[in-house]
C-alpha cells in the first residue's frame, strides 16, 4: 500500500466552506486545555495545530485547517483494533475476553467487571486485551497486522512515530501492569510483553486529520473504505465497533458526550478525534490541547457544533 495521500477538497465546496467557518470560529473562542505530558514526546506538540475534516460514504473528503501535519494516533486506535479483532474472531468470542459496558472511569484505570473481563476495549485494559487477540507471535508479527488493518482503513500506508514509540516504551509501567492483571483474569492471549509492546506501537502511527476522517467513513459505511472500496471489516463488526464507541469512546464523559453529541466517537491524547454519523460521514478532528479527561478541547467544542448547527446529533 503506497504512502499517498486521497485527493481532498479544500475551499469552494460549500461543506468545505462550512467547515472552514466552523474552524475560524472555535479557534476565535477561548477553549482552554493543555497538550499532553505524560509520555514526553507528546508535549513537543505544537498547542496552535487545529484540522477538520469530514468524508462522506461515497468517497468525497473535505478538509480545513492544518489537514495534512501528522500526529500519533494514540487511543483512537483502539476503535479500529477493536473493528478488526470482532472481525477476525467473531463478537462472542471477542466478547468473553472484553466486555462492552462503560466503566465511568479515566482511560487508564484498573477496570474489571464481575466476571474478570476489562469493562470495554476503550480503555486501556479493554483495549490492550483486544490487541492481545488480533494475531499471534512477537510484537513484531503483530504489529505489522495492526499497521496494516490502520492503513486499510486510512486507504494509505500508515508509519510508525519511532520517538513517540520509545517514550510510550519508557513510560509505559502502567501498561504492562495492566496487561499482567488482564492475563492473571485469564483475559488476555500471548506474552504480556510482545502485546504491549504492539500496543505501544499501535498508540504511535501517524495519522493526518484527513486520515482520520476516512478511516471513520468506513466504519460510517459499514466497514467499506468509501475512497478505495476495499472491504476492511465486515458490516457486524463495524456496528458493534459504533455501539461500543457509543457508549464507551469519550471515556469518563461518555454520557455527556452522548447528550451533548450523541455521535459514536473515540479520542486520543495526541489530540485527534474521530466521529461518525452512521451511514453518512466520518468527521476527523485534530487540536493538540486535551481537557481535564484527555480528549481534544478544541475538537470537542468543534464536534458539539457539527452535532447542533449542522444538525449530526442522531437524537
Ligand atoms: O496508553 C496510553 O497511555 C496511550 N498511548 C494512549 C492513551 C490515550 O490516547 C488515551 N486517550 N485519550
Amino acid at each position: 500500500m503506497t504512502s499517498e495521500a486521497q485527493p481532498v477538497e479544500h475551499a469552494r465546496a460549500p461543506i468545505a466552506q462550512a467547515l472552514s467557518d466552523l474552524l475560524e470560529q472555535v479557534r476565535g473562542e477561548d477553549h482552554g486545555g493543555a497538550v499532553a505530558d505524560y509520555i514526553p514526546e507528546l508535549a513537543k506538540a505544537d498547542p496552535n495545530l487545529f484540522g477538520i475534516a469530514a468524508s462522506t460514504v461515497f468517497g468525497r473528503t473535505y478538509a480545513t485547517g492544518d489537514t495534512t501535519h501528522e500526529f500519533t494516533i494514540q487511543s483512537i486506535s483502539k476503535a479500529f483494533v477493536y473493528a478488526l479483532v470482532v472481525d477476525e474472531h467473531g463478537i462472542d468470542d471477542v466478547r468473553s475476553h472484553v466486555g462492552v459496558e462503560p466503566s465511568g472511569a479515566p482511560f487508564n484505570a484498573i477496570s474489571f467487571d464481575s466476571a474478570g473481563r476489562p469493562m470495554n476495549p476503550m480503555i486501556n485494559l479493554g483495549a490492550i486485551t483486544a490487541t492481545s487477540l488480533l494475531g499471534q507471535g512477537g510484537a513484531d508479527e503483530r504489529f505489522d497486522s495492526i499497521r496494516l488493518g490502520l492503513s486499510r482503513f486510512a486507504g494509505r500506508g500508515l508509519q510508525l512515530d519511532e520517538a513517540v514509540y520509545r517514550s510510550e516504551a519508557s513510560t509505559g509501567d502502567r501498561n504492562h501492569a495492566l496487561g499482567s492483571l488482564s492475563r492473571a483474569e485469564g483475559m488476555l492471549r500471548g506474552a504480556v510483553d510482545d502485546v504491549v509492546d504492539a500496543y505501544f506501537r499501535q498508540c504511535s502511527v501517524l495519522v493526518n486529520v484527513t486520515d482520520l476522517a476516512v478511516m471513520a467513513s468506513t466504519l460510517a459505511a459499514g466497514g467499506v473504505n468509501p475512497v478505495t472500496g476495499d472491504r476492511v471489516v465486515g458490516d457486524e463488526a463495524a456496528r458493534h465497533t459504533l455501539s461500543v464507541m457509543s457508549s464507551s469512546g469519550m471515556y469518563d464523559r461518555s454520557g455527556d458526550w452522548m447528550v451533548d453529541v450523541g455521535m459514536p466517537a473515540k479520542s486520543g491524547v495526541g489530540g485527534g478525534i474521530v466521529a461518525i454519523t452512521p451511514g453518512k460521514f466520518g468527521i476527523g478532528v485534530f487540536s493538540p490541547p486535551l481537557d481535564a479527561v484527555g480528549n481534544s478541547a478544541r475538537g470537542v467544542a468543534a464536534l458539539k457544533h457539527l452535532a447542533h448547527e449542522f444538525g449530526f446529533h442522531p437524537f
